[in-house]
């Protein structure tokens, strides 16, 4: 409202709603509310205060819509706050509140379950992928039992995964690249409703898409900077190196095949290895193409060019509509959500927040774990945008350009091996 008035300490007789207040020797776990901060909404909440035996508040003129009274002013209509307010509308909001930090700890729970079997499964893969390079025919088979299982374990619980993802730090991500592609393909696959046999080529050819890399120098793979035009040529050349080394694999699934070989073409014919086009492209490769180009622009060697969730799907949405299938593309960040669970936001009124989950029909106002230095990290409060008019996503902001203190705060995971700046 008037951005130069400070903050000033006022009487609970002065409230109104619409004033903006902080709650200032009260601690949070001494009050019902959610916040410690918040609007005045109505003569409710002025009665709870004075029924908790607040007396004063601060009042934040910037925030509010309205003004207090002045201390001789009289309220409109004279309320009797004490007999409107039950104990039971009390004991209401205490169970709200409670309620969001049982629903966190269930999410965490959820979440560290999830990443044990990441973690196991990225060690299976490895042993899997050097198996099969080292020429042993069973491993083939290790791998389909692997995709199999696969879906089970992670699309099962598509939230706790994707949160899992986008908290990763980059060392961990360029390590799960392919298991990466792999998940995000399935649950674009699922989506589109593709059959078992189809499901399992897709995670193969996710999984192994980039397998061709093995024959390409690594001193190449690991160049930063610009390449010059053999150096990306011999690179390019990983996808035919890796349809051939698959193809000699006789269980390796055809449709699998086709998706290595062909997880760099794009729509618009300004792919490799040979231009396809359109429908002569495999509709599982156009659902890896998505997933790879997702997960590399999150997830750059130098995690200072590396997008979030959010802007790489704008990106690829904005300015790369023309390499992918429109309609692959759409149910992919349909899957994914605008704000993909893990993403950190800023919300509209400066709190900093982690989306925790996301509700598909309104995708802009997920739930949001809060930063609150006054709140402990086990209480941290959850918010359901799509309940607070209030209050909207601003942007969203780099996990690199995170303070530590808040990341540590709004990481589900019980060790932080973030990246730092
Ligand atoms: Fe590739
Ligand atoms: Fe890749």
């Amino acid at each position: 409202m008037n951005s130069r008035v400070p903050e000033y300490r006022i009487q609970v007789s002065q409230l109104r709603p619409g004033v903006f207040i902080r709650l200032e020797k009260t601690s949070w776990f001494e009050h019902p509310f959610l916040f410690s901060s918040f609007k005045v909404k109505d003569d409710e909440q002025i009665a709870l205060l004075r029924k908790l035996g607040i007396r004063e508040v601060i009042c934040i003129p910037e925030k509010s819509d309205v003004l207090p009274l002045r201390p001789d002013e009289k309220p409109e209509a004279e309320t009797e706050p004490e007999s409107e307010l039950s104990q039971e509308a009390i004991d209401h909001l205490w169970e709200v509140k409670k309620e969001r930090a049982r629903r966190l700890r269930a999410k965490k729970q959820h979440i560290a379950e999830c990443e044990e079997r990441f973690t196991l499964c990225i060690k299976t893969f490895n042993n899997i992928i050097k198996n099969m390079l080292g020429g042993n025919i069973a491993s083939v088979e290790d791998a389909l039992g692997f995709v199999n299982r696969m879906s089970g374990l992670f699309l099962e619980d598509r939230e706790s995964t994707l949160h899992l993802m986008n908290v990763m730090s980059p060392s961990e991500n360029a390590y799960s690249h392919p298991m990466n592609v792999a998940i995000l393909s399935m649950m674009v696959g699922r989506e589109a409703g593709l059959s078992k046999e189809e499901m399992t080529a897709l995670g193969m050819g996710a999984l192994f898409h980039d397998i061709g890399k093995a024959q390409i120098p690594k001193k190449l793979l690991k160049k930063r900077g610009t390449l010059t035009r053999p150096e990306q040529e011999m690179l390019n050349r990983h996808a035919e190196f890796g349809a051939a080394i698959v193809s000699q694999m006789e269980n390796f699934p055809k449709a699998a095949t086709r998706v290595v070989a062909q997880h760099h073409e794009r729509m618009d014919g300004s792919g490799f290895p040979l231009g396809l086009k359109g429908d002569s492209i495999n509709r599982l490769a156009h659902i890896v193409a998505i997933a790879d180009t997702y997960d590399n622009h999150c997830n750059q060697p130098e995690p200072t060019d590396s997008l979030t969730p959010y802007l790489a799907l704008s990106y690829m949405f904005g300015q790369q509509k023309q390499f992918f299938n429109v309609e692959l593309l759409a149910l992919f960040i349909r899957c994914l959500g605008v704000y993909p669970p893990g993403t950190v936001v800023e919300l509209s009124n400066g709190s900093i927040g982690m989306v925790m989950s996301v509700n598909p029909k309104n995708q802009l106002n997920p739930s949001v774990v809060l930063y609150d230095e006054d709140v402990p990290k086990k209480e941290a409060l959850i918010v359901d945008l799509a309940d607070e008019p209030d209050l909207r996503v601003e942007k969203s902001i780099r996990l690199s350009r995170l303070p530590q203190e808040i990341l540590e705060y709004l990481s589900p995971r019980a060790k932080i091996t973030y990246f730092i700046e």
